[in-house]
């Protein structure tokens, strides 16, 4: 396999090569079908490896650099792998009008991650979203499905805590 796309251990062998086979083998010679082809890929490994970009580049003769331009456009694609637990951060209007972006400046300090980031031991992934349809208790998040709501910033960094905690 060719590979301009070593990581940090030099490790740069597609995992369940297999099931990547079998993604682009339904799709060969369909015109246009990229964003699919990425969409089942992620639904493999859950984000993009780059290892796998390449291999799908070598594959389907389509240039990793219009691959790589696919993956970063679009917001449902992830190049880096989520955390365990993935904190869903409202920014909608409610959540804004009532203090959501002092909420994500202290998930952010917690964590020592920035939003779309995971922590290094691949606990936590931030994410912002949209309206989560509980308006009521604003600022709110949720985590692995359950919402938190009226947060502060203090309450904010207790529940990572607690959640940090139960994990040791
Ligand atoms: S705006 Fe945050 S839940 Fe609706």
């Amino acid at each position: 396999m060719a590979c301009c796309g070593c990581n940090d251990n030099g490790n740069v062998a597609v995992k369940d090569v297999d099931k990547l086979d079998q993604i682009l083998s339904k799709y060969e010679g369909v015109k246009g079908s990229l964003i699919s082809i990425l969409q089942d890929v992620q639904g493999l490994y859950e984000y993009l490896p780059i290892e796998a970009l390449n291999y799908v580049s070598e594959v389907t003769g389509i240039k990793l650099a219009k691959i790589y331009g696919v993956a970063t456009f679009y917001t449902q694609f992830r190049l880096d792998p989520v955390g365990k637990h993935v904190i869903l951060l409202c920014q909608g209007t409610a959540c804004h009008v009532n203090g959501s972006k002092a909420i994500e400046e202290a998930i952010c300090e917690e964590l020592e991650i920035n939003e779309g980031e995971t922590t290094k031991d691949g606990l936590f992934t931030l994410t912002n979203v949209a309206c989560l349809g509980c308006c009521s208790l604003s600022p709110v998040m949720m985590i692995d499905g359950e919402v938190y709501g009226k947060l502060t910033p203090k309450k904010t960094r207790e529940i990572l805590k607690t959640i940090r905690a139960e994990e040791e």
